[in-house]
């Protein structure tokens, strides 16, 4: 058996992170989306994965590498273009052979892992095999539709009217059968070779398509609101730990993991926060469910909620919650006169300014 870790696509809903960074490898309490996914794959026993890489994909390759320091072992996939989910199964025909599949989407996050679908699919071996997710917004997903004996009888990719509640999650099964239907299928209106199309083909072919609905949480991290909420959730279980150092004059409080070499001065920490290594601290508040990259420097300043990236520096802003802020950033305090604030932000930015 074999994977198939889709790591190309636009992000769009993650600009202006995206322009300049892969999607997947936004970090979720300080690492890689895409990385939660490949360890997964490595921990239901999968060993030979191929990444569909597409304009970040220098990036993806320098991250994860040749895949050892997963137990994996990586073959990198370019796709010239995001055209679609099942294009990304098509231009992967050679490196999947004739093996069964897992294909996972890079940007879905799963907590508990996927051993226990790889397991039914393996005991059950039917062609393809879903993953679903009750979902309260049905029509921004691939939908299925089971009969009263649980089979799926159809799936429909974000359906205006959703005939259920039971979303796609980005994470799948198949045998080599959907080799055939993947090679027949045309672009669909948004000009995409869709695997959800090939799903649908697979049923009306009578090919058996099995599922697994699961209750633990998952997120599909496309969106800012969704990357917030996923590191939340990571941080709500992460290991304290403390390899740098808070003086005297500073508090943590709850759940707190500070990496190497980072340094915390007259500072207030209520956790869970992640801090990275070599960031500096000072005079500041780090609020729940935050995590601060590695070389970061904070100074007077307030921030909870958030995810700050690598190399940033805050200086003096009294209040940041709810933001996503890419490598390298600098905010800092405006000249004395005229009063007003000086942006310098990237194409696709959103600066929401309170007073
Ligand atoms: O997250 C679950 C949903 O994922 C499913 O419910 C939908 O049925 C499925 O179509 C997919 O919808 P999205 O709109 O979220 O897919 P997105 O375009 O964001 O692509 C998902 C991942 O695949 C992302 O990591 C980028 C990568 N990708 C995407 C395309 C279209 C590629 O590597 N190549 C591509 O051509």
């Amino acid at each position: 058996m074999k994977a198939l870790v889709l790591a190309g696509g636009t992000g769009s809903r993650l600009r202006p992170i995206t322009h300049t960074s892969a999607k997947q490898l936004v970090p979720i309490g300080n690492k890689p989306v895409l990385f939660y996914g490949l360890e997964a794959i490595r921990d239901s026993g999968i060993r030979e994965v191929g990444i569909i890489v597409g304009e970040t994909g220098a990036e993806v390759r320098r991250a994860v590498g040749d895949g050892s320091q997963f137990g994996l072992s990586v073959t990198y996939i370019p796709q010239e273009a995001p055209l679609g989910l099942a294009h990304c199964v098509l231009i992967a025909r050679e490196f999947l052979g004739d093996d069964d599949f897992l294909m996972y989407l890079g940007d879905n996050f799963v907590i508990h892992g996927i051993r226990d679908f790889v397991t039914e699919f393996l005991a059950r071996r039917p062609d393809a095999q879903l993953l679903l997710t009750k979902v309260a917004n049905p029509s921004e997903f691939g939908v299925a539709e089971l009969d009263q004996g649980g089979r799926v009888v159809r799936v429909e990719e974000k359906p205006k009217e959703p005939r259920s509640d039971l979303a796609l999650v980005g994470i799948y099964m198949f045998t080599p059968l959907v080799h055939r239907i993947v090679a027949q299928l045309r672009p669909s209106a948004r000009g995409e070779l869709e695997i959800t199309e090939a799903i649908q083909e697979l049923i009306l072919h009578q090919a058996a398509v099995s599922s697994h609905t699961i209750s633990g949480y998952w997120k599909d991290t496309g969106r800012v609101e969704d990357m917030l909420e996923c590191n939340r959730m990571v941080l709500e279980n992460i290991a304290p730990r403390m390899e740098g150092s808070v003086d005297d004059e500073s508090e943590a409080v709850g759940r707190v993991d500070i990496a190497e070499d980072a340094v915390v001065i007259r500072s207030r920490l209520v956790g869970p926060v992640s801090i990275g290594p070599g960031t500096v601290v000072a005079d500041s508040y780090v609020g729940p469910f935050t995590s601060l990259g590695s070389g970061c420097r904070l100074d007077h300043t307030e921030i909870e909620y958030s995810i700050v990236m690598d190399h940033c520096s805050i200086n003096g802003v009294s209040r940041i919650h709810n933001s996503l802020i890419g490598k390298n950033v600098e905010v800092s305090p405006a000249g004395p006169a005229p009063r007003g604030h000086q942006l310098v932000v990237g194409d696709h930015s959103r600066v929401r300014l309170n007073y």
